[in-house]
């Protein structure tokens, strides 16, 4: 049993956007793990990430789409959360990253959106291929539909202004048709931006890992058919905080965006993203492409 379901993926979701300086006085969203980075003292000296070759090193390989999002959850705030370039305006991502909506009552709403193209590392600024945006937030109309982290209408768009200069290293990437159907055990890559968890170990680099399409009754029973539930048969990579709203990739497409896993996000737990098939003729409709 994974325990997919406890109660502890609403603090994931939240930790998501608001984590940033709460707890630790780092921003720790934008996190992809693998095992080596969730407990380096078991580790050589060796850079782990390196090691496992998680870093990506040139956004040409597959990765050009991938957009960083700061924003304000609170005034003096910032948090971060990881998005898809599918047009030159419009950046794909998570419901989460946009509107602050696990309970309506206390619902506000975030702001000044940053977008940034190009870009490999958050804290190197002016890198060669880097451009920053502003961006105006598109929530799916009915998110939340549920009052739980675990939403299926998690999904949203960034309009950003002005345009994306679109290039090798900043392209959009292909939505799914809407018939599209994501085979079961497919491997699927997902990257996103952050920190390590462990000991302060922070690494502001893009990553990417791999996990496995479930659908065992622990993993995907109570899930909905708009979401994506997804686990490393490995056990040696999870999607992890401010991930959120990132790209889960299939055969050329951006399949899913990245949406709630168990806190800390350990290994032999499952994670979700929503379906962006489900969604697909909505963003068309908001992107001028229908
Ligand atoms: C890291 O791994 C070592 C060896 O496996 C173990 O003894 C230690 O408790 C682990 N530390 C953490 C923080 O998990
Ligand atoms: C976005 O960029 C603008 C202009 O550089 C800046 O004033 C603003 O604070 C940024 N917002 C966030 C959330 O970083
Ligand atoms: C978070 O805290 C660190 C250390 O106190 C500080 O350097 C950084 O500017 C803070 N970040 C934000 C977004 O407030
Ligand atoms: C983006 O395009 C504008 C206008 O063509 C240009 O001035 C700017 O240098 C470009 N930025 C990058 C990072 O390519
Ligand atoms: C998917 O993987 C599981 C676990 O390895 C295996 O039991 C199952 O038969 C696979 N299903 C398909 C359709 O490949």
């Amino acid at each position: 049993m994974r325990g997919l379901l406890s109660p502890q993926f609403l603090l994931l979701l939240i930790a998501c956007v608001q984590a940033a300086n709460i707890t630790t006085g780092n921003n720790n969203a934008g996190k992809l793990q693998n095992s080596n980075s969730r407990n380096q003292s078991s580790q050589n000296d060796i850079d782990p990430v390196v090691i496992n070759g998680y870093v990506v090193t040139d956004r040409r390989l597959g990765f050009a789409h991938l957009a960083r999002i700061v924003f304000e959850p609170f005034p003096s705030l910032q948090s971060q959360c990881t998005g898809s370039l599918i047009s030159p305006s419009f950046v794909l991502t998570a419901g989460h990253c946009l509107v602050k909506g696990v309970f309506k009552i206390f619902r506000w709403k975030y702001k000044n959106f940053n977008v940034t193209l190009g870009d490999l590392s958050t804290s190197e600024t002016g890198e060669t291929h880097e451009h920053t945006r502003s961006g105006i937030p598109l929530p799916f109309p009915f998110y939340p539909k549920f009052k739980t982290a675990i939403d299926p209408t998690d999904i949203g768009l960034l309009k950003i202004s002005p345009q994306a200069n679109i290039t090798d290293y900043t392209k959009p990437i292909a939505l799914p048709p809407s018939s599209f159907e994501l085979p079961l055990n497919a491997t699927v890559t997902v990257a996103g931006w952050g920190v390590s968890e462990t000991g302060g170990d922070a690494s502001d680099l893009l990553r990417w890992g791999s996990a496995q399409v479930d659908d065992s009754e622990a993993c995907s029973a109570k899930l909905s058919t708009k979401q994506i539930c997804l686990f490393d048969q490995a056990r040696l990579q999870s999607s992890c905080n401010g991930d959120s709203g990132g790209p889960v990739m299939y055969d050329g497409y951006v399949v899913g965006t990245v949406s709630y896993g168990t806190t800390d996000c350990p290994l032999d737990s499952a994670w979700g993203a929503v379906r962006v098939s489900a969604y697909v003729t909505w963003i068309q409709i908001h992107t001028g492409t229908l």
